[in-house]
């Protein structure tokens, strides 16, 4: 369904699991994409989108870290909106962590200074539950939005940090922004990240292989697609000021996970361990409820049906292997 036909939209990280997702539906729905990205392999995008679908699009390649590759990209399309999801993820932030900086952190004040000058005064952008310390330190139940941070990684800390520089381009250039925190993503796409192993263990499934998730625990999951259209959504109706936003979704455990994938692939061999995520269990989305016109939420059963399901259709047509 054809939504829009005016807007650019900047995608960073737009060849990542969510930016692929992103890019798939603001395709769908017919704006225009310019895709920024590091890497030069649109594997996760073909699994979503065909050839033919991905014409439209203007691929950039250009690293978040170089300031120069950032503004070209404004100078060269009339982007009218930005989704600024390109960045290190934790893993790779503990193996090199100066990188992890350049690109985490100088990255998105590249982003924000590019759209000042280029005119575009809303950015929506990615922060994380990593911004929260371990559980112990805030009482039972959903942790609200504005309860202390205290990331114990340096992901973590360069995610505060781009809460820091989204406050401050609202406050000296009236640049506003909406970040979205997401928890555990999972969906088509998801291959990488500490946090990837459910969405490996729904593909293992599909392909008839088994899995060991190396984490146990009670945490929130996030559909991929799901987070994707609250990205568009955030970016397309910029708020005043320097919104962030937990998502949401129902607390789950490693156990239930195995169920739901079990109810669709009753032979899965599944095992896990017990080290639960350093995260607190449940995170509260009421601030982006009252914010956001729509909130994207398919139910856990579902979106497992529904990843084990396509991930058997890009099985059987040859165009992914199991882990
Ligand atoms: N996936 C999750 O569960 C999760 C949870 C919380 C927050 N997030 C955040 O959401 C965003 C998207 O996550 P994802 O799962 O799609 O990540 P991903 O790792 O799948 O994709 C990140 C993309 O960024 C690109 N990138 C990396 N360095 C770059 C650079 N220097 N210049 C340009 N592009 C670069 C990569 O090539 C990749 O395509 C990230 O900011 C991530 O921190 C994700």
């Amino acid at each position: 369904m054809a939504e829009s036909t005016s807007n650019t939209v900047l995608v960073t990280g737009a060849l990542g699991c969510i930016g692929a997702w992103v890019v798939a539906h603001l395709v769908e729905q017919g704006d225009r994409v310019i895709s920024f990205d590091l890497d030069d392999r649109g594997h996760r995008l073909d699994l979503l989108l065909t050839a033919d679908e991905q014409a439209g699009i203007a691929f950039v390649r250009g690293d978040l870290s170089d300031p120069t590759h950032v503004r070209d990209v404004f100078e060269a399309y009339p982007i009218t909106h930005v989704i600024h999801l390109a960045a290190l993820q934790v893993p790779l932030c503990k193996a090199d962590p100066i990188r992890c900086a350049q690109v985490n952190v100088a990255g998105t004040v590249n982003v924000f200074e590019a759209a000042r000058q280029a005119g575009v005064r809303h950015v929506a952008y990615a922060s994380s539950v990593a911004i929260y310390g371990p559980p112990d330190l805030y009482p039972p139940g959903l942790v609200p939005g504005g309860a202390p941070l205290a990331p114990r990684t340096l992901y973590g800390v360069f995610k505060q940090a781009n809460e820091g520089i989204a406050r401050v381009y609202w406050d000296d250039y009236a640049v506003s922004s909406v970040a979205l925190r997401p928890y555990t993503v999972y969906g088509v796409g998801r291959d990488q990240g500490m946090t990837s192993d459910p969405t490996k263990a729904m593909l293992a499934a599909a392909g008839g292989r088994p899995f060991h998730i190396a984490f146990g625990g009670r945490f929130q999951m996030q559909l991929a697609s799901d987070v994707a259209r609250q990205f568009i959504e955030a970016a397309r109706r910029p708020l005043e000021g320097a919104h962030v936003f937990n998502l949401g979704g129902e607390i789950t455990s490693v156990d239930e996970i195995v169920a739901l994938i079990r109810r669709v692939k009753p032979d899965a061999a599944i095992t896990h361990g017990d080290a639960p995520l350093p995260f607190p269990a449940g995170l509260d989305d009421s601030d982006l409820r009252a914010h956001a016109a729509q909130v994207y939420h398919t139910p856990l059963a579902e979106g497992v049906r529904q990843t084990i399901e396509h991930f058997e259709r890009l099985l059987a047509a040859g165009r992914l292997r199991t882990p």
